[in-house]
Formats: C-alpha cells, sequence, structure tokens
C-alpha cells in the first residue's frame, strides 16, 4: 500500500514509514511529502486539517466522462472519521472530474487544484431530491428540489476552497429544459449549505450553473471570498450568491456575470417565510463587481418574509446591469427590510440607479395572506457616480404601506443620450436627499443642510484565515 497518495515516486520516508507501519498494523496515518505531481500548494483557510487524501486514491477517473459520484462519497465518508482528530482534506487533483450530487462533512476541506475541474452530470436522477425548504413550503421553481452539486447540511467548520478551480455545472441541459417547461422541480444549485456554522466558500471560479450558484440558508458565520462566477446573461435563474435566513456573512472580492441578480439577500417566502422567522442580518458585501443586463447588482428579496436587516454594502461596480440595489417585495410578503447601508458604488450603463419594487408578485400556492403587510425603512444610499443611465430612480412603496426613511447623499447621475423624461417616479415613499443630481423627486426633497446618510462602522466578524499546506498534513492509509 502507498501511503504518498497518488504519488508516482513514493518519497523515501514515505516508504520507512509504510514498512515501518505495515509491520504495526494498528497505525492508520503516516506523515509523508506531498504526492510529486503537485507543487507544495498553500491556501488561506479559517482552519488547516492534520489529515488529507487525493481524490484518484478512492478510484475517481478524471477523463471528464466517468462518473465519480462514489469516488466523492467514499472519500468523504471515509474523511468523515477524522473530524474529531483534526479534521481532514480532500484534494481534486487537475483533470476534469464528472459527477453527480454529493455532500460534505465537518472539518473538512475541499480543495480543488487550479487545473481541475468538476463538472455537474446533466441527468436528474444524479441529484437525489430532498425535502423542500421549511421557509419556503414549495420548490422555487414550482415542484420537489433536487440537492445540489456540493451540498452539505448540519455542519460546522467546512471548507470549500482551492487554487481557483472551477465547477462548471453544464447547466445549458436544465435551462433548456425549463424554458420549454419540460420541467418544474427545483433545479440544483452549484453550492448549497444548510444548517452550518463556520463556512468558508473561496478562490473558486463557478461557471454555468443550472440555477443559482451559492447558497447558504439557515447559516451563520460564512464567508464567500475571491469567487468568479459565470453564466450567459440570458440563462434563467442563475444568481450568483444567494445568502438565505443567515446571519454574520461577508461576501468579498467577487467577479460575477450572470443571468440574473449578482447577489440577492433573501429571507423564505411569504406564510412560510415568516412562520418559520429566520431573518438574514449581518451582512456585509463588498468590493463587488457585477455584470448582469436583466438584474440586480444586489437584490433584498423578493423572499424577504422572515426580514433582512443590518446590511452593509461598500465599493460595489456594476457595468451594464439594469439596476444597483433592488428592493423587491409586496402585498403577502410580510417581514422587513431595515437598516440597510450602501456607499461608494461606481456604475456604468444601467437601466435604473435606484429601484424599489412594491408590487412584486409571485407567491408559493394560494394561502398567502393580503395583510401581510412588508415593513421597508431606513435605507440608506451614499457616495454614488453613474453615467450612461435612462432612469435615475423607480420607487414604489405599497398604498396605505409607505416605505420610509429613504437616505440619499451624494450621488451624480449621469444620463444616456436619450434620457427618459421622468427622472425620479416616486409613489407612497417617504425620506430625504442631500447633493444628488438630477434632482430627486418631492417625496425625497433635497434637504437645506448638507449631509452624508449614516453608514455606521460594519462589525468586525472575527474572520482570521490561516496559511495552510497540503505539505504537513498526514497522508492517509486507505
Ligand atoms: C445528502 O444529505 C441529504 C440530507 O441528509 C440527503 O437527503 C441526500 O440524499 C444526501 N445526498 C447524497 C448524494 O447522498
Ligand atoms: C439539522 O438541523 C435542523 C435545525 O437544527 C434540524 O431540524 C434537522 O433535523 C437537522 N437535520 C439533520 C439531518 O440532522
Ligand atoms: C487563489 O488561487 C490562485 C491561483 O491558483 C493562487 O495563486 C492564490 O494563491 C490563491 N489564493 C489563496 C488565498 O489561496
Ligand atoms: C480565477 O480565474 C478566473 C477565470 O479564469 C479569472 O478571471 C480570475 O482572475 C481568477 N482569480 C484569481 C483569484 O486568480
Ligand atoms: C409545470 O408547470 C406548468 C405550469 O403550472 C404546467 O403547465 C406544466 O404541465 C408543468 N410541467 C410538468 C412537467 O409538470
Ligand atoms: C462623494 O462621493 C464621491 C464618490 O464616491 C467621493 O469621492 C467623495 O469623497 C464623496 N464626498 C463626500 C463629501 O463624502
Ligand atoms: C449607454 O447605454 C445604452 C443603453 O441605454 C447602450 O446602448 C450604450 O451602448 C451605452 N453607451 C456606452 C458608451 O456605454
Ligand atoms: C411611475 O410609476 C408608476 C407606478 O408607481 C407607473 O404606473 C407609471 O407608469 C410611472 N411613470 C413613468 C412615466 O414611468
Amino acid at each position: 500500500m502507498e501511503f504518498c497518495l497518488n504519488s508516482r515516486k513514493p518519497h523515501a520516508l514515505g516508504i520507512v514509514l509504510a514498512v515501518l507501519i505495515l509491520g504495526l498494523l494498528s497505525f492508520r496515518v503516516a506523515e509523508c511529502q506531498t504526492s510529486s505531481f503537485m507543487e507544495p500548494i498553500k491556501y488561506k483557510a479559517l482552519r488547516c486539517r492534520k489529515h488529507s487524501a487525493v481524490l484518484t486514491d478512492f478510484g475517481a477517473t478524471g477523463d471528464g466522462k466517468t462518473i465519480n459520484t462514489k469516488a466523492f462519497k467514499s472519500a468523504i465518508d471515509h474523511l468523515s472519521q477524522f473530524a474529531d482528530d483534526g479534521g481532514a482534506e480532500l484534494i481534486v487533483p487537475p483533470g476534469k472530474w464528472l459527477t453527480g450530487s454529493f455532500n460534505l462533512t465537518s472539518h473538512f476541506t475541499l480543495y480543488i487544484d487550479k487545473d481541475a475541474v468538476i463538472l455537474g452530470a446533466q441527468d436528474e436522477s444524479a441529484y437525489p431530491l430532498i425535502e423542500v425548504l421549511p421557509s419556503y413550503g414549495v420548490g422555487r421553481d414550482g415542484g420537489g428540489r433536487h440537492s445540489s452539486l456540493i451540498f452539505g447540511t448540519n455542519l460546522t467548520d467546512v471548507v470549500i476552497t482551492g487554487g481557483n478551480g472551477t465547477l462548471n455545472g453544464q447547466g445549458k441541459y436544465w435551462w433548456d429544459k425549463f424554458r420549454a417547461k419540460k420541467y418544474n422541480d427545483t433545479r440544483p444549485y452549484l453550492i448549497e449549505i444548510m444548517y452550518s456554522n463556520h463556512v468558508q466558500i473561496s478562490n473558486l471560479t463557478l461557471i454555468d450553473s443550472p440555477s443559482w450558484n451559492v447558497h447558504p440558508v439557515y447559516s451563520r458565520n460564512v464567508l464567500v471570498k475571491d469567487l468568479t462566477i459565470l453564466a450567459p446573461i440570458d440563462s434563467p435563474n442563475t444568481d450568483g450568491i444567494n445568502p438565505d435566513s443567515c446571519k454574520k456573512v461577508r461576501i468579498e472580492d467577487c467577479f460575477i456575470v450572470s443571468g440574473d441578480d449578482c447577489i440577492a439577500v433573501k429571507s423564505g417566502w411569504d406564510q412560510y417565510g415568516y412562520k418559520f422567522g429566520m431573518p438574514t442580518k449581518d451582512l456585509l458585501i463588498r468590493r463587488l463587481t457585477c455584470i448582469s443586463p436583466d438584474s440586480a447588482t444586489i437584490a433584498l428579496g423578493s423572499e424577504m418574509s422572515g426580514g433582512i436587516k443590518n446590511v452593509w454594502a461598500e465599493d460595489i461596480t456594476a457595468i451594464d446591469t439594469q439596476s444597483g440595489i433592488r428592493i423587491k417585495t409586496g402585498i403577502g410578503r410580510g417581514g422587513y427590510v431595515k437598516d440597510i447601508y450602501v456607499r461608494r458604488m461606481t456604475v456604468k450603463t444601467m437601466k435604473y440607479v435606484f429601484w424599489i419594487t412594491g408590487d412584486y408578485g409571485s407567491h408559493p400556492d394560494d394561502g398567502w395572506d393580503p395583510k401581510a403587510l412588508p415593513v421597508i425603512k431606513n435605507i440608506n444610499y451614499r457616495d454614488m457616480v453613474a453615467e450612461n443611465v435612462t432612469y435615475s430612480a423607480r420607487l414604489d412603496g405599497i398604498s396605505g404601506d409607505p416605505f420610509t426613511g429613504i437616505c440619499i447623499s451624494n450621488v451624480t447621475i449621469g444620463l444616456t443620450e436619450k434620457p427618459k423624461e421622468l427622472q425620479w417616479n416616486c409613489t407612497n415613499v417617504a425620506g430625504v436627499t442631500s447633493q444628488v443630481t438630477p434632482r430627486s423627486c418631492d417625496l425625497l426633497p433635497p434637504s437645506d443642510k448638507v449631509f452624508n446618510c449614516p453608514f455606521p462602522d460594519h462589525p468586525h466578524w472575527d474572520v482570521k484565515l490561516k496559511t495552510c499546506s497540503h505539505i504537513g498534513s498526514k497522508k492517509i492509509e486507505l
């Protein structure tokens, strides 16, 4: 048995230890050098792991054709035994690894090499149907709900990272079925993590997801960093990152081109959402670049029935995107969106810089309550420069349920060659503006005093990354 897993030429120390350990069968782990095919790799993570293994040691074939679902499952099942002994990492080496859905475990790192591509199988049966989310009541596409390509639930301390390795969802298969209305079960996401604490998703490229890309739900202490997310701008529902009923989430340094919202902040749908009652709160989004001609840079909603509060967004760039920060809600949603702070946004070519939609339809079923009105208040935007804009703002509150405390300051909007005449169209909203051009609507009157809208310090959530290396972790014996 070879101990330097996947190493063509085992290191001498490995051989010595192998001999020793064959003599002492009770020993289950051996120290040895990183496999010879890889340079020593360093990466940043919440935790480093004591044990490591390479996917090929579990029978995987990286030819892009062989299905590797069983190899991922047996590798992760095997590595789960080290959860209480320093944790384990699974290295996905260079190659094309076709797989269906697989589940992660706690105290675990999935490391995807820079030349590795995980390819999502184009086959419904490769993604088991799992229970619909309790805060949604039904699958988002109406029917049931498929497990994601990479799925994890009830975990603590899980890292998905790599040297910018790739997850390719091969989504066209699913988009075509969805468009032809041949399929109503909720399509798989690329990554979904539920009911988990201490989660890191970083340094990856995500391509062509069947539907949403990254969905942390009912989780806390989530770090999403250095992701490149790419999908055709006309692909259906390929949202980038959707924090949903989560607290303490940090999303930073991401570049997203997609067919739907680059980031959509959510918290459950109508009566299921406010009954479940789990808000998204304490969210920081910074250094985001978004391209999405038919959707928002950051959407709050439309499913916001568990509430969304304490959101900070800063240093955001949007290019050829339909809107900036868009609040989407409606009668029946209940819940709230409040205490939102946005600053330093740069926009180039946009339809609506500010967009609040109070009549967003779409309900999970007929059981929604027409008396469940959302509370939208304390929404703050400042320090923005936009060019080539069609409409500065369209702000629609709800009759009898005005959206209040909207503050906009230090915003300069340059218009397209043929701008619309009514630049600010406001109904059922209340607030103030300062130093905003073009001049705002009467419901958000320019103040006599010059001021900046509040942007309180965001909490410095305790995310300290360690430098980890494959060398130093122990290669496991199979
Ligand atoms: C992953 O875990 C969920 C929840 O325990 C389960 O329903 C699903 O079948 C598992 N998926 C796979 C591929 O084993
Ligand atoms: C996961 O956690 C949730 C919430 O605590 C609980 O309701 C559910 O039963 C747990 N699921 C599993 C598979 O342990
Ligand atoms: C991310 O991946 C790139 C490309 O492989 C690598 O150079 C870089 O060190 C990685 N960053 C971190 C923080 O691991
Ligand atoms: C990751 O790869 C993408 C696509 O090739 C590239 O645009 C991006 O800059 C890379 N990110 C890092 C951190 O190396
Ligand atoms: C999906 O839903 C639509 C609209 O409700 C319906 O017309 C169609 O028959 C359904 N398709 C399948 C495959 O169930
Ligand atoms: C106004 O916003 C611009 C662009 O973000 C920024 O450079 C400038 O410092 C801001 N002015 C004030 C007074 O904060
Ligand atoms: C300005 O926006 C329009 C759409 O309103 C677009 O067609 C045009 O290419 C943009 N111009 C520039 C210079 O980006
Ligand atoms: C202004 O918004 C209202 C909805 O509140 C809409 O009915 C109307 O068409 C809009 N006006 C223009 C000129 O866009």
